[in-house]
């Protein structure tokens, strides 16, 4: 009754001229929803990618800290030191990085969202990347900075003068992380420190008093084994170590240390962890780093690098390669049958150390126990 009421009142108009309204008015709502939605989406997108944007975010405190970084998908973004202090589970490397090339590699890192970057004294490019890490404009406590104390500054007056060299190259008042790079000391007539060599342990009270005065946030070591480990918390420590930084790779994966590490609640960070400048190539043309690559649909090096956070270790992999320093940090967790498959391959062979520079330092970093 009531539609034939209303089609007396509206005479139903001609249909072609129907269809041409309603084609009209269906072409005028794609455009409001263009013009709604779409123009503001496009242009929001265009300006959250512009530099100024991500500098206004950081200096409002919004930025990324040291434990958000979004690229790391179902794996730690952080593990937690005894210091309660959450250090980044990737960083970038920049050993090897001249000084010409690592203002590039950190840049890149930065804006890729790294917050955590390996240095040390000896690689000689502190300078240049407290520049960058300064004009980058994000807040010094979002950016995990760990720095080394060289094998000629063990002698403990010798310490707070080296950290302070760090620090004002790196542009900051305190590290994040500071630790002994090699169990090995020098004296000042560039020979061998046996004694210091064999007993850490004065430089590593001296590291603990930096640790009271504020300008180191946690102290570790590196390239300790898992003897000069044990002796070194044998002695009446204030602090023990954070971390040890080890190489760790395909090719020298040290299952005993990073077992025994773990009991003792002391966090491993892999070093060369892609088999270094040496051996990288030959680490992403493995037939398991390949296949997995391939069943995943990512690149040989984020298999390496996810393998490398999964087993429970920070991993330090470097690059001045802008679009590899972007690749290396989107890392993914590794289905179980995948992470097992290159773990057995990298345990099963005979290890290799890629790195190893006791002929050059006539001193058996690894196994011997030296003569006092
Ligand atoms: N504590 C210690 O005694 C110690 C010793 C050694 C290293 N470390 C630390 O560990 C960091 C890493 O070790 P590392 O430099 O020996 O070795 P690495 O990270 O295993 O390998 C670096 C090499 O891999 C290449 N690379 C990086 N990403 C790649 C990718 N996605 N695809 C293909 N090639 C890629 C780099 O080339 P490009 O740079 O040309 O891109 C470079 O040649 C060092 O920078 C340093 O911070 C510490």
């Amino acid at each position: 009754m009531s539609s034939n009421k209303s089609s007396a009142r509206h005479p139903s108009p001609n249909p072609r001229l129907k269809a041409k309204k309603q084609q009209k008015k269906s072409s005028f709502s794609i455009l409001r929803l263009v013009a709604t939605f779409v123009v503001p989406y496009m242009a929001f997108l265009l300006f959250s990618r512009s530099g100024f944007f991500k500098k206004t975010l950081q200096r409002l405190g919004f930025s990324k800290g040291k434990s958000a970084s979004t690229y790391v998908d179902g794996l730690p973004t952080y593990f937690t030191l005894p210091s309660g202090d959450k250090i980044p589970s990737v960083a970038l490397g920049v050993w090897k990085a001249e000084p010409a090339d690592v203002k590039g590699a950190v840049k890149a890192a930065l804006e890729a969202g790294y917050r955590h970057i390996d240095e040390a004294w000896a690689y000689g490019n502190e300078a240049e990347v407290g520049e960058v890490i300064k004009a980058s404009g994000i807040p010094r406590k979002d950016i995990w900075i760990t720095s080394k104390l060289w094998n000629n500054h063990h002698a403990p007056e010798d310490v707070e003068g080296a950290i302070d060299e760090s620090l004002s190259k790196l542009g900051t008042d305190y590290l994040d992380l500071y630790l002994i790079h090699w169990p090995v000391a020098f004296g000042k007539d560039g020979k061998l420190d046996v004694k210091l060599t064999e007993d850490p342990y004065p430089t590593w009270k001296k590291l603990e008093e930096m640790v009271e005065k504020g300008k180191v946030k946690n102290i570790g070591v590196a390239n300790f084994n898992i003897r000069r480990m044990e002796e070194l918390l044998a002695q009446p420590l204030k602090i023990k170590p954070a971390v040890n930084q080890v190489e760790l790779n395909y090719w020298n994966p040290q299952p005993e240390l990073l077992k025994w590490a773990k009991e003792k609640g002391i966090l491993l960070q892999a070093y060369s962890p892609l088999g270094s400048s040496d051996k990288v190539k030959e680490t992403l043309e493995l037939p398991e780093v390949k296949d997995v690559a391939k069943e995943l649909g990512i690149t040989p090096a984020q298999v390496i690098i996810s393998w490398h956070i999964q087993r429970g270790t920070v991993v330090l992999p470097k690059s001045v390669t802008p679009s590899r320093v972007v690749e290396n940090l989107k890392v993914t967790a590794l289905p179980q049958a995948a992470f097992d498959r290159l773990e057995k391959a990298a345990t099963s062979h005979e290890p290799i150390k890629v790195l190893d520079p006791s002929p050059h330092w006539g001193v058996d970093l690894w196994d011997v126990k030296l003569k006092k």
